[in-house]
């Protein structure tokens, strides 16, 4: 999907269709009446004069407006712009110049829709957004222009991650997500490692290929460096997986809305995203982004419960059910990190668990971390980006749920309270280093999309650490 043209200029000279807007209690505009439109967030209601259309957006009540109001206001106005089939449009921010940036982003993320493959029958097409124009006060227009370009940096890479992860698993396998990663980063100052089978074999990565096994489609390792700090400054270490799509193998998984296990790679393309990200906002600092990636398929040679996996620090898995493949190639990631970099923090997002979808729902992914500064570093970051995460626990005490009688661990235990446990599993491979797991399996994907999005890949977590890197993120 090509990327609109996006200026800012000053609101006397706009000439297309405009998005505005209005807090509740504040005057409508002439000829609406309180019955039409109360401004609640989220509403609009269309004024029509001769030359063009202006959609005014509700932000509800003043004193509620958070950061993420105006984000999702504008993406839902300019969603409904496009049906309308506009392509060019402009928002009107002169009230709101500390706003432009979410703004742009809203937009820009609402304008991204999953162009498929073939005309699906039957349904109108949709407006693609060519032009955005951004109105602002003569004196905003400097800062206005620095937040754009930034907005549109991060918009236009999550809408790139999105169209990768929406890829079904035909078309998408680690190695074609490996030759992507290598493009993407290709362009930009950035390092990337690729292990293949081969590779993997040689260095000890017995999850990842374990995990693998079972699939034509051979697994991957692939790891991104970014030096953007000083030179003896440890990395932040973010891992990422990327199952290109998770059967769940010979612990197979029930045939309804298994096609949403093509989304199971979104960790890992989170984690590409806010390295691409963190590359062309040159942020002052380094980072090291490990996306271990496989098909979990079942198959004559696919791994099986009862199978004792050893991976790359020579730490051992009690395979119990090959659908809890996740913390498999995970933990063999996390274990190269520790080696190989030696990072200041790990975070790690994975689509990982059903249990945290029971336990949290769709709004808000786990975070599951015992270190205070990186969860409140998260926690605020979640707050001005609007990607909403929830502390949950990780203590000792869920290290009884995964001990084996003959490994390190076992990858499953009872169901009660299995996000935890999943994450304390994972956290044993971190060892000493300070460690952070995102549950994004609620958050990863939608498939009944608010009216500021579409179906599919959402690219959580993104501006979420993203804003927390910036803030400084320290252990
Ligand atoms: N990828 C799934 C988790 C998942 C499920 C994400 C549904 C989003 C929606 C993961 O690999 C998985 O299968 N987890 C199992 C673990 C179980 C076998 C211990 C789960 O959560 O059911
Ligand atoms: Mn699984
Ligand atoms: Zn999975």
């Amino acid at each position: 999907m090509a990327s609109p043209k996006i200026d800012v200029r000053t609101a006397s000279a706009a000439s297309s269709d405009l998005i505005t807007f209005l807090t509740q209690g504040a005057l409508l505009p002439a000829g609406v009446t309180a019955e039409e439109f109360d401004a609640s967030s989220g509403t609009t209601v269309l004024l029509r004069n001769k030359e063009h259309r202006t959609l005014v957006v509700g932000l509800g009540e003043k004193s509620k407006i958070e950061l993420d109001t105006i984000r999702r206001a504008s993406g839902t106005a300019l969603k409904q712009l496009l049906k309308l089939g506009c392509r060019e449009v402009a928002i009107d921010l002169t009230a709101y110049p500390d706003q432009v940036g979410p703004a742009v982003e809203g937009a820009l993320l609402a304008a991204y829709k999953f162009e498929g493959f073939g005309k699906p029958a039957g349904k109108p097409p949709r407006g693609v957004l060519s032009r955005l124009q951004v109105l602002v006060k003569e004196a905003d227009l400097a800062k206005a222009r620095a937040e754009v370009r930034e907005a549109e940096i991060v918009g236009n890479i999550i809408n790139t991650i999105r169209g990768i992860g929406n890829l079904p698993g035909n078309m998408l396998t680690p190695a074609i997500l490996a030759e992507k990663v290598e493009e993407l980063a290709g362009e930009r100052r950035l390092t990337v490692k690729v292990w293949n089978e081969r590779h993997l074999k040689r260095d000890g990565f017995g999850g990842i290929l374990g995990v693998g096994q079972g699939s034509v489609h051979p697994p991957r390792l692939i790891v991104i460096e970014y030096r953007g700090g000083g030179k003896g400054e440890a990395p932040v270490a973010l891992v990422g997986k990327a199952i290109t799509f998770d059967t769940g193998g010979i612990s197979i998984k029930p045939g309804a809305q298994m096609d949403e296990m093509k989304w199971d790679k979104m960790g890992g393309l989170s984690v590409l995203g806010i390295m691409l990200a963190a590359a062309d906002l040159k942020l002052p600092l380094n980072l090291v982004a490990l996306i271990p990636s496989a098909e979990n398929m079942p198959g004559p040679d696919a791994y099986r419960p009862g199978d004792i996996l050893t991976t790359r620090d020579g730490k051992t898995i009690e395979v119990l059910n090959t659908d809890a493949e996740g913390r498999i190639i995970l933990v063999d990631a996390i274990a190269h990190a520790r080696l190989t970099y030696k990072p200041s923090a790990i975070i790690e997002f994975s689509t990982l668990t059903g249990a945290v979808i029971m336990a949290l729902g769709h709004r808000r992914a786990g975070l599951f971390t015992s270190e205070a500064k990186l969860r409140d570093a998260l926690l605020a970051a979640a707050k001005t980006t609007g990607e909403m995460v929830w502390p949950m626990p990780i203590d000792d005490e869920y290290k009884e749920a995964v001990q084996s009688e003959v490994a390190t661990a076992k990858n499953t235990s009872f169901r009660e309270g299995s996000a935890c446990s999943s994450a304390s599993f994972i956290k044993l491979w971190a060892e000493n280093v300070p460690f952070v797991h995102i549950d994004i399996a609620g958050t990863a994907w939608t498939t009944k999309p608010p009216a500021h999005l579409e179906t599919g890949a959402t690219g959580f977590g993104i501006r979420l650490t993203l804003a927390a890197l910036r803030a400084g993120l320290k252990p």
